[in-house]
């Protein structure tokens, strides 16, 4: 049956087929192997909606804005995280990345606060000292590092100062690991045909648990000193752990604790050490930018740290980063499941389909950007207006958006400006840099830099 406000399937369009190979097998190895390739093949090969069998699942891709509005914006109640999200259901739990319906809205609306405007100003002073601590400390060593694993272990720390009041930089190498073997488990699983159970002791699985005693011993932790601590504390932790349930009272016991923790500081460290390292790439490739960069913030702040009220002051440096997430988008693709039949912008979306955006094309695409592959912060500065509804979505769009979307770009301006007043980093040369698309766009093997002497 067609929704309510369609007339009869005469209105309807007809929306191109790409093949999938036997039992959508084919389209399984492809988008296995080279993940944007294959979003961006089909792009070409059929324009901004085709849909196609992926394994088990029709499979709709879209780069149209009508479209996107219409499912994650519109009618954004009619589709649910997607099945193909089942990779990170071990690792996130039933935390709000994955939760769903009115358990989802309750704990969406625990969490919000955490993150309101007020909250933020005071999460600046930890992001500036320990984005300053970390150039110090490159400062002291000098030499070659990796300036994404560098960038994991800052935005773990400040996660860690700013969310739970805990400092993680002790078990920093351990975690890292551990996330990395968790995130490419989660890759692994999400578009395996069979899911082993995880009690089958293959490796994949027995690195995999290795991997989540490592987090879970973290998580545990910080819930285990808090409650011994016998404060709440108004951070995200207290504010979690001293909400009740409006129906019955009930406090949130120690799994869903693990889960919305876990959540947390996962999706909110790997996104942004993905952006910075980016962004470290990128300016070190375009030296003109770097150099207004460093203008900037000399301008605004002629040595001191950053605080909350010079962030909306560097524009240059928030144009910058809006422009990296263009060309690398951390979150670089994701998803939706039509729960009941649909159709967008005249087209059919049948209950069971799974609509896929990748934001990797869309933020390239020629019918929305010109010059698309070029790095040029100026198309964000205020009067430049090169984005259009939809063509932009490093946050996601609708109910679902991100929830640390602020809280990130405030962090990456604070770090990245105290990194541009006290490092000096240049790209070891020769290296070859490729794209990691797992459940974020990683740079892969890593960025190599060297920490030169200031001038
Ligand atoms: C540059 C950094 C970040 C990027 C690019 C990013 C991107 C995204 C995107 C695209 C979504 C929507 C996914 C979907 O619709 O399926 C999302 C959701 C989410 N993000 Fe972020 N994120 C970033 C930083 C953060 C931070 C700092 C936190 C928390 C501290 C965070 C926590 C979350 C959570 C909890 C959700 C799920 C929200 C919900 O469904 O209600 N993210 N993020």
């Amino acid at each position: 049956m067609l929704p309510a406000g369609i007339a009869n399937a005469a209105s309807l369009r007809s929306m191109p087929h790409a093949p999938g190979g036997l039992f959508g097998l084919a389209t399984v190895f492809t988008a296995r192997r080279d993940p944007i390739d294959f979003f961006r093949q089909h792009r070409d090969a059929y324009g901004d909606v085709v849909q196609l069998k992926l394994g088990p699942f029709k499979y709709i891709i879209t780069h149209r804005p009508s479209v996107i509005q219409r499912v994650f914006v519109e009618n954004a109640k009619n589709y649910m995280k997607s099945p193909l999200y089942r990779g990170l259901r071990p690792v996130l739990g039933n935390g709000l990345l994955i939760s769903e319906g009115d358990f989802w809205r309750k704990q969406r609306r625990l969490t919000q606060p955490a993150f309101h405007r007020e909250r933020l100003e005071g999460f600046v002073l930890a992001m500036a000292n320990d984005a300053r601590d970390m150039c110090t400390r490159l400062n002291a060593i000098g030499g070659e590092i990796d300036a994404h694993v560098e960038m994991m272990r800052v935005t773990l720390r400040i996660a860690g100062h700013t969310l739970v009041s805990t400092d993680l930089e002790s078990d920093a190498k351990d975690i890292g690991h551990a996330v990395t073997v968790a995130v490419e488990f989660a890759n692994i699983y999400g578009l395996a045909l069979v899911q082993t159970p995880l009690w089958i002791p293959t490796p994949l699985n027995l690195r995999f648990r290795r991997a989540m005693r490592t987090l879970d011993a973290m998580i545990d932790r910080i819930i285990e000193g808090r409650r011994r601590s016998n404060e709440l504390g108004s951070d995200l932790l207290g504010m979690l752990m001293g909400s009740r349930d409006e129906n019955d009272g009930g406090a949130m016991n120690n799994r869903q604790l693990r889960d919305e923790l876990m959540t947390l500081i996962l999706a909110g460290h790997e996104t942004t050490a993905n952006l910075l390292s980016w962004t470290l790439w990128l300016l070190a490739q375009y030296p003109a930018v770097e150099a207004r960069a460093r203008e900037e913030v000399h301008a605004a702040l002629a040595g001191r740290l950053p605080t909350f009220d010079d962030v909306s002051k560097l524009s240059y440096l928030r144009a910058i980063l809006d422009e990296t997430m263009r060309l690398y988008p951390p979150a670089w693709s994701f998803e939706r499941q039509a729960i009941e039949e649909d159709v967008a912008d005249g087209y059919r979306i049948k209950a069971g389909t799974v609509v896929g955006i990748c934001t990797y094309t869309l933020h390239r695409d020629p019918n929305f950007w010109s010059e698309p592959d070029v790095f040029k912060p100026e198309r964000f500065l205020a009067g430049a207006a090169e984005r259009t509804k939809h063509s932009y979505l490093p946050f996601g769009a609708g109910p679902r958006v991100c929830i640390g979307n602020q809280f990130a770009i405030v962090e990456s301006v604070v770090v990245l400006a105290v990194m541009l007043q006290r490092l000096n980093l240049s790209l070891i040369p020769g290296q070859s840099v490729a794209l990691e698309p797992q459940v974020t766009l990683r740079p892969k093997p890593g960025i190599q830099m060297r920490v030169n002497p200031r001038s």
